[in-house]
């Protein structure tokens, strides 16, 4: 393979300029020529690609967002679109694509890959971490950190007003997010879409730990918890209860700003190691990382298998919410 190219695709992660900058830099140490893809699959299909050097990511790791852009793009799901983009591909003699995204950015991957024999690698980068087959996910580390000190303020706050905070994250399909910021923010309660809840159950445990002396609560909501997210919790917990409830949603702040250690030293072994596999012949693969290191997943496992939450966290936090 003599060249390659790289994009990102779905909702910007941070981390996923440092995961650029390893697979710019891996390519170049390889001798394998590299391209940008701008905006992802609506880039490819249009043919908005650009050439790479060491230089192109320079000071870039430090910094959120994606210096590629990203969007999400319908035309990629459709046969034609996917066929437009490969004649892009193949009239630059690029062989080889890595796409830095979410599951959905790995489906149009594969079926590039088996519709026109073009080699994917995919590097998991969302802050959901809802992609099966790798522990953790590009991102995620930032988010979480940037959701529990958005939490602890919000605990001076309510404190201070004998308050019921609900704070809403990220997360519309999956409680990754929730669950442990929820854990580490000291949360009495944690929503996630993965279970239902019980309004009536939660007003009366609240109530509850304030007969045990609790000034405050804080309810952490995964925005895909409830239809119409915590706004229409708030509405159910008052009609249930009288008390004075606030609701903060924290929303896409959660996916800006600078990648944290961990972030980046995940995008930095991913990238690398997506450029390796790709030009050992692997492909419609996604590289992931769990107890045994560095792991390669079929593509098609990352959407048809579903990545559980951590439940003992759950009931872990059901004790110490005390
Ligand atoms: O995929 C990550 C994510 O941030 C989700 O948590 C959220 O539901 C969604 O993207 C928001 O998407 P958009 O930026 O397109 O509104």
């Amino acid at each position: 393979m003599k060249h390659i190219a790289v994009l990102t695709s779905g909702g910007d992660a941070p981390g996923m300029n440092a995961a650029i900058r390893a697979v710019v830099r891996t390519a170049i140490h390889e001798k394998v020529e590299i391209s940008g893809v701008i905006r992802g699959y609506k880039g490819l299909i249009g043919g908005d690609i650009v050439d790479l050097s060491a230089r192109s990511v320079d000071n870039i790791m430090q910094r959120g967002g994606t210096m590629l852009y990203s969007a999400r793009c319908l035309a990629f799901m459709e046969p034609e679109g996917r066929a437009q983009a490969a004649e892009h591909l193949r009239q630059r003699g690029i062989e080889g694509l890595i796409v830095i995204g979410g599951n959905g950015s790995f489906q149009g991957a594969h079926l590039l890959s088996k519709e026109h024999g073009v080699k994917v690698v995919g590097i998991p980068g969302t802050i959901d971490n809802d992609i099966y087959g790798t522990d953790v996910t590009i991102g995620f580390n930032t988010a979480m950190n940037i959701a529990l000190d958005a939490i602890d303020r919000l605990r001076d706050t309510a404190d201070s007003h004998d308050r019921l905070f609900l704070v809403e994250v990220m997360g519309r399909h999956s409680g990754h997010i929730a669950l442990n910021v929820g854990l580490a923010g000291g949360a009495e309660e944690i929503l996630v879409p993965e279970r239902d809840y019980d309004v009536e159950e939660m007003v009366k445990s609240i109530a509850a730990g304030r007969l045990r002396g609790r000034s405050s609560s804080i309810i952490v909501v995964a925005e895909g918890a409830a239809k119409g997210g915590a706004m229409a919790i708030e509405e159910h917990i008052e009609a249930a209860s009288g008390y004075e409830v606030r609701t903060s949603i924290l929303g896409h702040v959660q996916r800006g700003g600078s990648p944290s250690t961990r972030d980046r030293v995940l995008a930095s072994r991913l990238g690398y190691h997506a450029v390796k596999a790709l030009l050992s012949g692997e492909s419609d693969v996604m590289v992931g990382v769990d107890k045994r290191g560095t792991v390669f997943v079929p593509l098609r496992e990352t959407w048809e298998k579903q990545k559980e939450i951590e439940w003992s966290l759950y009931d872990i936090n059901k004790i110490l919410a005390g």
